[in-house]
């Protein structure tokens, strides 16, 4: 048994990583136009100011899906472009482009799946304390209704948010992601405390404006423990540490995921955080918690986890020499099988993996090529373990590689190559790597060649 038969087979891109035009078309700023600016931010002194130039090639792009035969993309809309001081004025031209882009998608059958916010938070917002003034929820359900009024006779398909421990962790905590802050504890679980009711007021106008009916979801990193064997006590270990929150920090996937999907933050992380809580309303949760229709998760990589003597989780050093991807990542595929099941017992969700892929050193060879084998055999490894999750009855909605393209990896600048398609950043050139023609043929038989 194979996937189900509606199973979404896409790439996924976000908007200040490929678009470019940062100063084109009435956009207004966003955090990140500003932190590329900041000397030392940026690996190289890159920036987004053309990046793929995806603003002005989409329609090419939108051909090179199709090539690779994608039945769905996932884009994220720069909340900047279409309300250049993130709220009040509208910039029709803005709207404009994700008008085309949506129209050029659908007439070449790829069903878009749009992520409202992917970490370009407008700059004017910002300067007003971003998100830890109390109206940023309303600021993002104003902008959702924009994207809604707009969009969504076409569009059935959003992301409400795209990772929130990077944006709310790296980038008021860390540092070293935009809005590069380093907030103390209370300040950060502010941001994120609002940024969550941001999530919950975002659904609930998609739900009244949306002029067909849509499907909605979430697109947290899915911090992923997966068990050192099969037994039962190492499964219980893997389990409980994904889950369990011990220490304060901005990453646990409950954190994140279970105010949204159970309407209640995890008892142990209100334990560890409780002396830097923010005032948490009844109200605030119900808010927080709408219903949803899939559960969105981004997986990379996951921890390896046993039961130790004291039948307590505890984490396997990582092997001498083990394998990773160009940025340290480590290879483990097991992480998308035990992932969306773990997260499946938890939520009830269907599970759709809205990024997973490796950054990798690839080149346009003598011969015209982008050879990948290592891309190839990361893919098929991670899509193996989730057909296996699927065939042990988690709901499998779909999967988005990350990425469709090359493109600017935030502070890292233009050093990590993502894409399914090479990006030559200096001729704009694009070329389709050997793994994206391999995807093509898992597409084609929707998995059955895995
Ligand atoms: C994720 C981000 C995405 C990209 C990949 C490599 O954390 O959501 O924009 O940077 O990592």
């Amino acid at each position: 048994m194979s996937f189900s038969k509606d199973f979404v087979w896409g790439a996924a891109t976000a908007a200040y990583q490929i678009e470019g035009a940062a100063y084109k078309g009435n956009k207004g700023l966003s955090v990140w136009d500003t932190a590329c600016k900041i000397n030392g931010f940026v690996k190289g002194g890159h920036t987004g100011d053309i990046a793929c130039d995806h603003y002005y090639k989409y329609k090419e792009d939108v051909q090179l899906m199709k090539k690779i035969g994608l039945n769905a993309y996932r884009l994220s809309i720069s909340w900047p472009r279409i309300l250049p001081n993130g709220t009040g004025k509208i910039n029709e031209e803005g709207l404009d482009f994700y008008d085309r882009l949506i129209d050029e998608l659908l007439a070449n059958g790829i069903t878009p799946y749009v992520t409202l916010f992917h970490w370009d938070f407008p700059h004017e917002l910002f300067l007003k304390g971003g998100w830890l003034n109390p109206d940023s929820s309303d600021w993002f359900a104003e902008y959702t209704k924009v994207v809604a009024e707009r969009l969504s006779d076409r569009v059935s398909h959003f992301i409400t948010q795209n990772e929130p421990q990077c944006y709310i962790g790296l980038g008021h905590g860390g540092g070293n992601h935009a809005p590069g802050l380093n907030l103390s504890n209370s300040d950060i679980l502010l941001a994120g405390h609002n940024s969550l009711l941001a999530h919950g007021k975002s659904v609930q106008t998609l739900r009244q404006l949306s002029k067909v009916p849509c499907e909605i979801g979430y697109a947290p990193v899915g911090v992923t423990s997966f068990p050192n064997t099969d037994s039962l006590k190492d499964i219980e270990a893997a389990r409980a540490h994904m889950f369990s929150i011990s220490t304060p920090n901005q990453w646990g996937s409950s954190w994140w995921m279970d105010p949204v999907y159970l309407g209640k933050y995890p008892e142990d992380g209100l334990k560890v955080m409780e002396q830097w809580l923010p005032k948490i309303k009844a109200e605030d949760m119900k808010t927080i918690c709408q219903p949803l229709d899939f559960l969105g998760v981004n997986i990379y990589q996951g921890k390896r986890v046993k039961m130790d003597e004291n039948n307590c989780p505890e984490v396997v050093a990582d092997k001498v020499g083990h394998e990773q991807t160009l940025n340290r990542w480590s290879l483990t595929p097991e992480a998308l099988y035990w992932g969306p099941k773990f997260l499946y017992e938890r939520y009830g969700k269907p599970i759709l993996i809205t990024e997973n892929g490796m950054s990798n050193i690839d080149w346009v060879s003598l011969d015209g090529q982008v050879k990948d084998p290592q891309r190839i055999d990361f893919l098929h490894r991670y899509l193996k373990e989730f057909k296996r999750a699927s065939r042990d009855g988690v709901s499998t909605k779909g999967y988005f590689a990350w990425s469709l393209m090359d493109n600017f990896e935030w502070a890292e600048g233009y050093n990590e190559r993502f894409g399914l398609i090479h990006v030559d950043y200096e001729t704009g050139i694009r070329t389709i790597k050997d793994s994206g023609h391999w995807y093509k043929t898992i597409i084609d038989s929707n998995g059955d060649l895995l």
